[in-house]
């Protein structure tokens, strides 16, 4: 059985499959995969490993219908028709779990690092602007005993909550379709309507999956709705905010600041505005880039390939009603 991985991924996750017995091909170049070139690499194999932002859509999919397995190697699987997949019985596996607390930990990361200005700062050394002491400069704002708010609060919203809660005694409140019990209980946290959430959170978090209810959420009357002192973070998918509102609402400081961890578009642009304002911090959406969680995360990967080529369930599958019926 034949298997191609969409990139270069950890030693662990190819070890498996190579012990399973599987041919591995890999993308090596340093840069996407076109749609075409794809599906001219899947033609001849019987699974694919996608590490990274190829669209597996109604297009590709039907040109590889053969597939036995698609593995992502992300919790995230926006990128992927999960509905034409599931009609064409192709099962998508993803990884789960094992980036909760990397990811969260990115959040927290960001969550300081905008509300004390740090990259900004760390830049401004650079630039030999550190001058004498003034009192008033170089400001930013605490976080200890403030609301933070969770829009989408599963597994790395609750990780995050527990940090803020513990670490800095915030107040948690929440917005999700369902009630989060743990949450309530060992958080004492709350759940409030959306607007609610924009209104009350000094701090507000996206930790929710893009989907079409969550596309463009943050825009313009959004951001209006919150308090100017607030600081707008999301570790979760660029696509969840519109970027250009965004800048606007930081421009006019109807919200103070914002830490992201994802941009829309990814790559995020060298001349982006965001990336010159004080309050602002970016990464390169490295939420789940530590070497503990990307190997976790290729083990799985490969252990969903090994399980799909053999006709098996997947340990993680987000479409698991391929095994109906
Ligand atoms: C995920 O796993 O979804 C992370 O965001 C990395 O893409």
């Amino acid at each position: 059985m034949k298997v191609f991985v969409t990139r270069i991924i950890p030693e662990a996750g190819l070890r498996l499959m190579k012990d399973a017995g599987l041919e591995i091909s890999q993308w090596t170049e340093k840069r996407d995969l076109t749609p075409q070139e794809l599906i001219d690499h899947c033609k001849p194999v019987d699974a694919l490993l996608s590490a990274g932002t190829n669209q597996i859509d109604k297009t590709f999919l039907n040109a590889c219908a053969h597939l036995k397995v698609i593995s992502l190697h992300s919790v995230g699987y926006d990128r992927v028709d999960v509905p034409t997949a599931t009609a064409l019985k192709i099962p998508i596996g993803n990884t789960p779990g094992v980036l909760t607390d990397a990811t969260a930990d990115v959040a927290f990361l960001l969550i300081l690092a905008a509300s004390r200005k740090a990259f900004y700062l760390h830049e401004s050394i650079e630039r030999g602007d550190w001058g004498f002491f003034e009192p008033k400069a170089n400001l930013g704002i605490e976080i200890r005993g403030k609301t933070l708010g969770v829009f989408g609060l599963g597994k790395i919203g609750f990780e995050l909550a527990r940090c803020c809660a513990t670490a800095f005694g915030m107040k948690i409140i929440y917005h999700n379709r369902n009630r989060h019990q743990q949450a309530e209980k060992e958080l004492k946290a709350e759940w409030v309507s959306f607007d609610e959430l924009l209104r009350q959170s000094d701090v507000l978090s996206v930790n929710t999956a893009l989907t079409p209810e969550t596309k463009g959420k943050f825009n313009k009357e959004a951001f209006g709705k919150m308090k100017p002192c607030a600081i707008f973070i999301n570790a979760a998918r660029g696509g969840i905010h519109n970027e250009p509102d965004l800048i606007e609402a930081l421009q006019k400081q109807t919200i103070w600041g914002a830490g992201l961890d994802v941009t829309d578009p990814e790559p995020m642009r060298p001349d982006n505005p965001l990336l010159r304002m004080p309050n602002v911090a970016v990464l390169p959406h490295i939420g789940s880039a530590t070497v503990e969680t990307r190997n976790a995360m290729a083990v799985i990967a490969a252990k969903n390939i090994i399980a799909g080529v053999k006709g098996e369930r997947l340990l993680f599958s987000v479409n698991p009603e391929v095994y109906s019926g």
